[in-house]
């Protein structure tokens, strides 16, 4: 398995290869930590993955795989040969899923991208779960239950709110990685997140990485943007 320490993680959310080599092009000294999602990657297809890590970027493939087991193993073998350096699946696919997916994942040597798992998103409310998937249970609970499903199943983290990963920690250890969206600059614009940090408090928090978009690729000054939040996150 890939070794990883904290960092930030800048989500690529964009439409297509200009946009992103563009945004990318303005760094040239550091190489971030990038989130593809699937906008750009059904958008530009595996390439735009070889490409960017070509670049020097480590990168978090946010495909949010959810399939019968082996389907969801033979998918993880190829993102591996992709050589990203993290990627995730629903917790809500099973135990049985994630194991399937993390056999996949492994390479002939033995390494392998780390798998985290999304719990339920956070656009799913108490209400949601109860009127659609008819889940009861308070969404907390419900959060912390998939999470120690994920640790059982040994994937190595989860997808949370930073409001949440010290209780993932406290249930699930302090080496099951957080990896958190959902921060602001104390002084910028908010958009459409709504329950929202500072880096430097989910920093506080446990987060081990945050994973910023808009803060930082629709700033005046991505660069700038990139390098407060670094400084803030990590000290
Ligand atoms: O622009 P912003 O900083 O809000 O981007 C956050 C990124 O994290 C987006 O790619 C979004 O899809 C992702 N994300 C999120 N909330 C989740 C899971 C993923 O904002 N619960």
């Amino acid at each position: 398995m890939s070794q990883l320490n904290k960092d930030v993680m800048v989500a690529l959310d964009f439409s297509s290869k200009k946009e992103v080599m563009d945004f990318l092009d303005l760094f040239s000294e550091e190489k971030p930590f990038v989130k593809i999602g699937m906008e750009l990657y059904y958008a530009e297809g595996p390439s735009i993955v070889r490409e960017i890590k070509a670049r020097g970027h480590k990168i978090f493939l946010d495909l949010k795989l959810h399939d019968i087991p082996n389907t969801v193993k033979k998918a993880m073998a190829v993102l591996s040969n992709l050589d990203v350096d993290m990627c995730n699946l629903h917790a809500a696919g099973t135990v049985a899923m994630m194991e399937g997916a993390l056999a996949g994942l492994t390479r002939a040597d033995g390494t392998r991208p780390l798998l985290i798992a999304v719990t339920q998103l956070t656009s799913t409310s108490e209400e949601r779960m109860r009127e659609d998937l008819l889940i009861e249970r308070p969404l907390d609970e419900v959060v912390m239950h998939y999470a120690s499903r994920a640790a059982k199943a040994g994937l190595d983290g989860v997808v949370c709110s930073p409001l949440e990963a010290g209780k993932v920690h406290e249930t699930c250890g302090e080496k099951f990685l957080t990896v958190t969206p959902g921060v602001r600059f104390a002084d910028g614009e908010v958009g459409d997140q709504v329950r929202v940090t500072t880096p430097a408090r989910a920093r506080e928090l446990g987060s081990d990485f945050i994973v910023v978009g808009r803060p930082i690729t629709q700033a005046p000054d991505p660069v700038a943007a990139y390098r407060r939040c670094v400084k803030e996150f990590l000290g």
